[in-house]
């Protein structure tokens, strides 16, 4: 049976609580703040970091972050074109539906597609979505190396690797950038806090 012949027989229920009670019970917007970047460049620090800020305003926050999904969810896949674009689009429909749910989602993949983050944006909605470049050269991710896999893939033993074998495509047009090289965390965590504290006022 194909997949279109299975969606053909799926009727989506109309639940009664909808997203807009839900928005309104919170008083804020829910947006999704997506970080893109190279493996290693403080993705899932600055996650941190902003999410604590807001949870700590009573804002509702989750984070989804490539190790830990590929550890549960993702474990399936691997770090092929196919495989991470697969990855990121499931990223995408779980961040719609924390969305859906009045969450604010901070989201740390590589994503290293653009037609992927894309894909991510318009699945949220434009107006819910705050695409953050965290923007660090590879020689500096290189140079960090916190888990010891640009070692590992420069000797070989890891194949397909972001930066080295296999590509990453910058964001042209970034709602926010922060160089972790060369602007201290506290800098970076409040240039994205400002962007988004505005927008979930909207
Ligand atoms: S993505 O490209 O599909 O978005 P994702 O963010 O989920 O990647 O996972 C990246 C993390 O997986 C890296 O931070 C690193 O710890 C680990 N990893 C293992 N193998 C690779 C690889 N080949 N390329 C990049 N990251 C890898």
């Amino acid at each position: 049976m194909s997949a279109d012949s299975v969606s053909e027989n799926i009727i989506p229920h109309k639940h009664s609580i909808t997203h807009v009670d839900r928005v309104e019970r919170n008083g804020y917007r829910p947006v999704l703040v997506w970080l893109t970047g190279l493996s290693g460049s403080g993705k899932s620090t600055l996650a941190s970091e902003v999410e604590k800020a807001l949870f700590t305003q009573g804002l509702n926050t989750y984070i989804l972050d490539g190790d830990n999904i590929r550890s549960g969810l993702n474990k399936d896949l691997d770090f092929g074109d196919e495989a991470r674009k697969e990855n990121i689009r499931r990223i995408g429909e779980v961040s719609k539906l924390f969305i859906d749910s009045g969450t604010i989602v901070l989201t740390a993949f590589i994503s290293p597609f653009i037609d992927d983050r894309k894909q991510a944006k318009d699945l949220a909605g434009a107006d819910n979505f705050i695409e953050v470049f965290v923007d660090c050269p590879l020689d500096v991710c290189e140079q960090r190396d916190v888990k010891g896999l640009y070692k590992k893939a420069r000797e070989g033993k890891i194949k397909n690797f972001t930066g080295i074998d296999s590509p990453f495509e910058q964001p042209k047009n970034a709602d926010v950038v922060v160089k972790t090289n060369e602007e201290s965390l506290e800098v970076c965590t409040k240039k994205i806090l400002e962007v988004v504290l505005k927008k979930i006022k909207n």
